[in-house]
Parts: C-alpha cells; sequence; structure tokens
C-alpha cells in the first residue's frame, strides 16, 4: 500500500463486489487482489462517486499553479485550485516537472474525499527535452524501429518528469502542404500512416512502466482536410475520403491498444468532431471497440458556439456529452453544466458512467491507483533527462530522415580535407529553429547548429556569411514569424564567401515556428528574402549545395532545375546539425523517401500520388486539346513524389515477378524484385510496393501505397525483395459501405519511389 490507509473494501465472491465505505472523509487506493478485473475494480470506484466527483473526472484544465508560487486567490487559477481540492479536477495539462506534479497530485490524492489521483498530459510530440526531429521528418526515414526508438526517449523523459500521458502521435494525413501542422504527422499516405502510428503507440506506451505514457491518436477526424490549408476552417470530405483515406491510421492506433483519442477543431458533414457521434460513438467505441476515452481539443466543447452548432456553453456541453466526448479540455462547459444537464434528464447518468470508467479505466491501466507517485521520482528525473543514449538515439533517426533531393554533379559527399566552404544562412547558425514547432518543454538554443556539425570535421576551412534573416530574432510567437524580412545588407558578405568557396552550403527555409500549429502559409516558398539570396550567390558560385531546414513541403522549382545538389533536412531537433554534417560527409549514406509530394507551384496543392484517374486522365486523351484534366501553364505532376529520395549509393530494379496470375480468398500471390546497388559504396533503400486496383464499385486511386521494406545492400549485391498480396492488401471502403476485398484486376507496381514504372499485372477471384 503505497499511500493512506485502506479507504473501501472490496470482497470480491463470484461476481459480486460488496463495497463498505461511504463516510465522507475516505480515499481511494489499491486494490491488491490481482484476479479483480481492471473493470471490477474501475466499478467499485465509480460506485463511491456523486455525480459531481464523476463530472469532475471529465473535467481537464490547464497548468494554474506552479508551486514556487504562492496559493492563488482569485481569478480562474483559485478557482481551479479549488475544484482540485474537492476532487473536480480529472487531468491537468501542461504541469510539468516531478515537483509540481508531485505537489498537485498530492492535493487530489490526500485533499479530496475520495483520493482519485490526477493524470496529467502535455504535448510531448517530437520530444521532452531531448527533441526528435519533426514527425514529418521521422516519417522520411520509413524506418519504424528508429521511429518507435525516438518515441521511446520522448516518453521516458516525459515521464521521469512527472507526465504519465502525451498528447501524440496525430495520425492526420495530410495532402496540402499549406497547413502547418502538416509537420506534426507522417505525411500523405494512410499505409504510411498507419505503420507510424502503431510504431509511435507502441513507442510511448511499451508496456505501461515507469518510463512509459499514454498515447492519444488525434485529431478525430478530418482536421487536416482544412479548406485552402487554413488552419481550424471548415472541413468538407466525402464518405470515401474519410473511411479510404482519413481514417486507417486511426483504426490502426485503436487496434495497436493506444489509450486516448482526441477530437478535433473541424466540423464533419457539418457536425463539429467535438459533437459529433457517430465519429465517437458508433465508429470508435462500437464498431472499433475502443475502450479509452475520447478528450476535447483545447477549447473545442465551447467553440461548437462559434460553429454555430450550439446556442451556449450549456448547449455545448449537453451535445458533446451525448455524442461521447469524454474530457473537456479547458471549456469549462462539463464542470459548469454537465450536472445540471444530467438532472434535467439531457444527458443520462449511464452515459456519464460510461466516461468516468473510461477515465478511471486508463488511470488503472497507468498504475496511478496502485501508486499515484509513480512518475514521480526526483532522482529519476534527474539521471534520465538528456541522457547520453537518448542524444544517440535521436541523432540516429534524424541521419535516416535525412533526404537527398539532388545530387548531379556529385558534389556531395563533401571531400573531408582542403576545400574552402563557404556556409550561408540565418538558419545555418540557428540553434533554436532546428528543434521544430513542438518542443514546449525544450530550452531554446539547445539544438547543434549546421555550422557547429560542420564545424566538428576539421580538415577544411568554413566562412560562414548569414546573408538575410529569416524571421524576428529567436523568436517564439507567431505574430513575430509572421514578419517577412526584407533586409538585404547581409547579401554582400554572403557574396564575398560565396566567391573564395570550392563549395557553397546554403542553409535556407523555414524558422520553426513558422510551422505548427496557427502557423498556415499562402506562399510555399523560401520565406522573405531567401529565393532571392540564392539567386545572388548562385551568380557568384553556383557550386552549392542547398540544404533545407523547414517543416513542410516548399516550392522550390528553381532551386531544382539550377542547383546541383539539395537535401531535404527538415526541422531535426536536438542534434540537427551533427546529423547534416554527417549526411553531407557521406558518413551517412542517406536513405530518407519524401513522405510528402513536393509541388511546383501553390496552384497544385492538395497534391498527392494516391489520386483519383478522373475521367481525363490524358492518357488516351488528344493531349493537343485543352479538353483533359490538367492546367495550361504547368505539368501536374509534383516536383518530387511522394516515396522518392537518393542515395550515394545508386540503385537499380529488375525482374518483377508475380508467382501466380491471380488468387482468391483464401490464397495469396508473391511478389519479387531484384535489387541492385550498382554503385561502390553500401547503401540503404526503401523498397516500395503499390497496388492499383483498376475497376470497382468506388473509384480507387491510380496508385496506393500497400507495403515497403526498408533493406540495406552493399555495394555491387543484388537482393532479392519479396512481398505478400492477399485479400487484406486489397480491401477498402467500398460502394456496400463496409471494408472488403471486390474480385477484379489490378497491377502491382514496385520501385523506389510512387512515380515507379515497374508494374505487372495481377487478378483477385472470389
Ligand atoms: C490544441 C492542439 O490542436 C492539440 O493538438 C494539442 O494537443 C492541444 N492544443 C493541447 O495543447
Amino acid at each position: 500500500m503505497k499511500y493512506k490507509k485502506l479507504p473501501f473494501y472490496v470482497v470480491a465472491s463470484g461476481l459480486l463486489l460488496v463495497l463498505a465505505c461511504s463516510t465522507p472523509k475516505q480515499n481511494i487506493t489499491a486494490v491488491n487482489s490481482k484476479e479483480i478485473s481492471i473493470d471490477r475494480k474501475v466499478d467499485s470506484v465509480l460506485a463511491l462517486m456523486t455525480l459531481e466527483e464523476k463530472v469532475g473526472q471529465m473535467n481537464q484544465y490547464n497548468g494554474f499553479w506552479e508551486v514556487t508560487g504562492p496559493v492563488p486567490e482569485e481569478g480562474t487559477a483559485a478557482l481551479k485550485y479549488e475544484h482540485l481540492k474537492k476532487g473536480w479536477v480529472g487531468s491537468m495539462l501542461n504541469v510539468k516537472g516531478v515537483k509540481d506534479v508531485r505537489a498537485l497530485q498530492k492535493i487530489a490524492v490526500e485533499e479530496t474525499r475520495l483520493g482519485i489521483p490526477v493524470i496529467f498530459g502535455f504535448d510531448v510530440i517530437h520530444g521532452y527535452k531531448t527533441i526528435s526531429p519533426v514527425p514529418l521528418a521521422e516519417a522520411a526515414s520509413w524506418d519504424m524501429e528508429a521511429i518507435e526508438r525516438s518515441a521511446q526517449i520522448a516518453a521516458a523523459e516525459a515521464a521521469a518528469s512527472g507526465l504519465n500521458w502525451t498528447f501524440a502521435p496525430m495520425v492526420d494525413v495530410s495532402r496540402d502542404a499549406r497547413w502547418g501542422r502538416v509537420m506534426e504527422g507522417a505525411g500523405e499516405d494512410p499505409y504510411l500512416n498507419s505503420r507510424i502510428a502503431v510504431a509511435r503507440v507502441h513507442g510511448f506506451q511499451g508496456n505501461f512502466g515507469e518510463f512509459n505514457v499514454a498515447a492519444c491518436v488525434k485529431h478525430f477526424a478530418g482536421y487536416s482536410f482544412a479548406e485552402s490549408g487554413r488552419d481550424y476552417n471548415t472541413v468538407d470530405v466525402s464518405n470515401n475520403t474519410l473511411h479510404n483515406i482519413i481514417l486507417p491510421p486511426f483504426k490502426a492506433a485503436s487496434d495497436a491498444g493506444a489509450l486516448t483519442f482526441m477530437n478535433s477543431f473541424n466540423e464533419l458533414e457539418g457536425i463539429p468532431a467535438t459533437g459529433n457521434p457517430y465519429l465517437q460513438r458508433t465508429l470508435l467505441k462500437e464498431d472499433w471497440g475502443f475502450k479509452g476515452f475520447v478528450v476535447s481539443d483545447w477549447g473545442s466543447m465551447g467553440e461548437m458556439v462559434s460553429h454555430g452548432y450550439a446556442k451556449d456553453l450549456k448547449e455545448s456541453a449537453e451535445r458533446a456529452a451525448n455524442a461521447g466526448s469524454d474530457m473537456d479540455m479547458e471549456s469549462y462547459g462539463y464542470i459548469t453544466h454537465l450536472a445540471k444537464l444530467v438532472n434535467e434528464g439531457k444527458v443520462s447518468e449511464d452515459k456519464i458512467d460510461d466516461a468516468v470508467r473510461r477515465i478511471l479505466r486508463v488511470k488503472f491501466m497507468l498504475g496511478l491507483f496502485e501508486d499515484p507517485y509513480k512518475y514521480c521520482n526526483e532522482a529519476r528525473e534527474l539521471e534520465t533527462i538528456g541522457k547520453k543514449e537518448f542524444q544517440e538515439g535521436v541523432l540516429d533517426v534524424a541521419k535516416k530522415s535525412i533526404v537527398l533531393l539532388k545530387n548531379d554533379k556529385n558534389l556531395l559527399p563533401l571531400k573531408k580535407q582542403g576545400q574552402k566552404i563557404a556556409v550561408i544562412g540565418a538558419l545555418a547558425n540557428d540553434k533554436t529553429s532546428p528543434l521544430g514547432s513542438w518542443r514546449i518543454a525544450a530550452d531554446d538554443g539547445t539544438a547543434i547548429s549546421v555550422l557547429e556539425g560542420l564545424q566538428n570535421y576539421k580538415g577544411n576551412q568554413i566562412t560562414y556569411a548569414k546573408g538575410a534573416d529569416v524571421a524576428v530574432g529567436k523568436t517564439v510567437f507567431a505574430s513575430e514569424t509572421r514578419i517577412n524580412m526584407t533586409d538585404k545588407s547581409g547579401f554582400g558578405e554572403a557574396v564575398t564567401a560565396a566567391k573564395g568557396a570550392d563549395v557553397v552550403i546554403m542553409v535556407l527555409g523555414e524558422h520553426g515556428l513558422q510551422t505548427g500549429e496557427g502557423r498556415s502559409r499562402s506562399e510555399l516558398g523560401l520565406p522573405g528574402v531567401q529565393q532571392e539570396l540564392l539567386e545572388t550567390v548562385y551568380k557568384a558560385n553556383p557550386n552549392i549545395v542547398l540544404v533545407l531546414t523547414n517543416g513542410r513541403p516548399l516550392t522550390i522549382p528553381w532551386a531544382a532545375e539550377n542547383l546541383p545538389a539539395i537535401v531535404e533536412a527538415w526541422h531535426l531537433g536536438t542534434q540537427s546539425g551533427n546529423a547534416i554534417a554527417q549526411v553531407l560527409y557521406g558518413d551517412y549514406n542517406p536513405s530518407g523517401k519524401l513522405p510528402m509530394s513536393f509541388p511546383r507551384s501553390v496552384g497544385q496543392v492538395p497534391i498527392y500520388y494516391n489520386h483519383k484517374s478522373t475521367g481525363r486522365p490524358g492518357n488516351g486523351q488528344p493531349t493537343e486539346s485543352v479538353f483533359w484534366s490538367h492546367y495550361i501553364d504547368q505539368d501536374n505532376s509534383p516536383l518530387y513524389p511522394f516515396g522518392y529520395g537518393l542515395s550515394y549509393s545508386k540503385f537499380e530494379y529488375s525482374n518483377l515477378k508475380t508467382s501466380a496470375a491471380s488468387f482468391g480468398k483464401d490464397s495469396k500471390i508473391t511478389v519479387s524484385v531484384d535489387v541492385k546497388n550498382s554503385s561502390n559504396v553500401d547503401g540503404k533503400e526503401v523498397v516500395q510496393l503499390y497496388i492499383h486496383d483498376l475497376f470497382a464499385s468506388v473509384t480507387r486511386p491510380v496508385k496506393e501505397l500497400k507495403n515497403f521494406e526498408l533493406t540495406e545492400i552493399k555495394a555491387g549485391e543484388t537482393k532479392t525483395v519479396t512481398f505478400t498480396i492477399d485479400s487484406k492488401t486489397i480491401e477498402f471502403y467500398t460502394a456496400n459501405n463496409k471494408w472488403e476485398a471486390e474480385p477484379g484486376d489490378f497491377k502491382v507496381f514496385i520501385g523506389g519511389s510512387s512515380d515507379t514504372k515497374m508494374e505487372a499485372p495481377f487478378s483477385y477471384t472470389n
């Protein structure tokens, strides 16, 4: 028994739980008997709770009190404090550090009638103190082990800091690079998103040990389809897109055992997600059998009034509770109105009980009832955060996340000796931007800059020139990153540095906070005067390696056409500069592949490889005419497609074979291909398998990723890579409104990018 006296007695006799506990000043603690299942324990706690205490469990507050300060006496902080003492706060977010977590937990456990522990949530999106690449970058690694390891590191540091719940992974399939939050997800493909969702859930949750945290799969659902890529904008998607594109990663994460889900700010079919019973009750809880709880997004319950879906906060609370939103993040809707709504008969107590059961269940799963201070160990906190092995872990995934987009004149890898290298760009010397957009616990200036990474290689002579700023100072505020920099006074110095150099490394892109929530962009070029800087330096010395550090696909047609080398290095986290330097010098042979298409221009957006054919795709149609689906001023194809990425090795594909021409319900075929590394450098390749379902009850994408293998191939070696295709592979959400395989003809494609032309036919007979 970790705390206080045994407050109630549970006598299990068959199915009967006898609860002997009703005096007001009692606390709940561990129910020791292992035989009693979590559900029974949950019921035993629920049976003791008043309606107000139940509603309290459904209430989540933002952190309001740092224990080093005085106890709040007025305003909302005082109200929250009072509610915490009454047992009316089930969860808090944005409280961190063992000292503060312990102090607040102590109030919940020792000063409330039932002593139910609080669950502490935080946005641990790509690291806590030691920061990993932004999730979009990690997705470019296509390396599930590295991604799971990265989530483990994040969880370990967060858990050591008192936290038990992260608001990640975000599994929103993203097709629109204008949307700032593409940095937080795994890009445009549902299959890749699903695989990564599972890896992240496993990484965060592990086996619910003291270094694990509960995952929260978000944003359920449709948030990334905001019209015009403008964050929080209206979403209007078809049922077909919802089921075939948006939902699969959520389902995969639920199946992987994610303990919680977060709903979203947007509407779907005219109903805000927070008040949407189809999403939360029918689909998630009934059809998928999800046993955890759903938290609202920040204030999204209250925002149903702005949506025009509820006349006031009370009606919002009614709709959210009836729709299956179990916990209210900072709207004050439940705590203010829900008990009254139950008494008025507008929300049934059964629904409240269901929500509270789910919340208590998660607390039991995390072991908080057995030890509410499980995550509060000062010694562990000190020895865990920033550990050497964590630095190595984030360096490893950072290297793997880099995508080589172009290397025409073999400028890369750089020579290690005797070179004069000019490094240009404010982002080259930035120790904060590489931390990306979601790194609220990390300290400014804690990333290794590109300049520092390059300076660790001593054989060359490096000159640095800033050239131009990207954003105001070391800003953390969106309003400052919005300012378009116009100052060109640093151009002269940059040109001078470039003139005397053998190679120019230009580090350009976005400030870490020009991406992320609320940071949508209407232009996707290099912000400020960076494009002009690039072209000016190019005139002085065209031997440029462009290193992009950014959180979304950018439009870089000029660079793609004119520069010899381009490296997509994203926002790579704490070890950013070391990872980039190792790739530039060839100590790590790049293996990343794009998880999102890079458009030629904003006009092409949303652009994604798994688009539909349309009735006028342009093949077979008279393309000299205008009456086919195209632009009169631009190609349809992206600048760089999904799945694309080069290596210092060269891979050649041949010998695509299927084991049979067709298969049926209970059989399968194998598809194999030979991949030869025809270079003299060992390397890794992501071998990708796509299918095309030629005719179906609803139209199908021209290509769909269905499997991939990241494989190491030695110089000169040929590897045969084999995949299996069965009825599961070809299932989709059909015109019957269910997932099933339809008989018919298909194509399978294999290659190192989604634009592969290597194909073979097969068919499925039921
Ligand atoms: C709003 C964001 O949409 C969500 O992803 C995040 O987890 C919450 N704020 C909490 O910070």
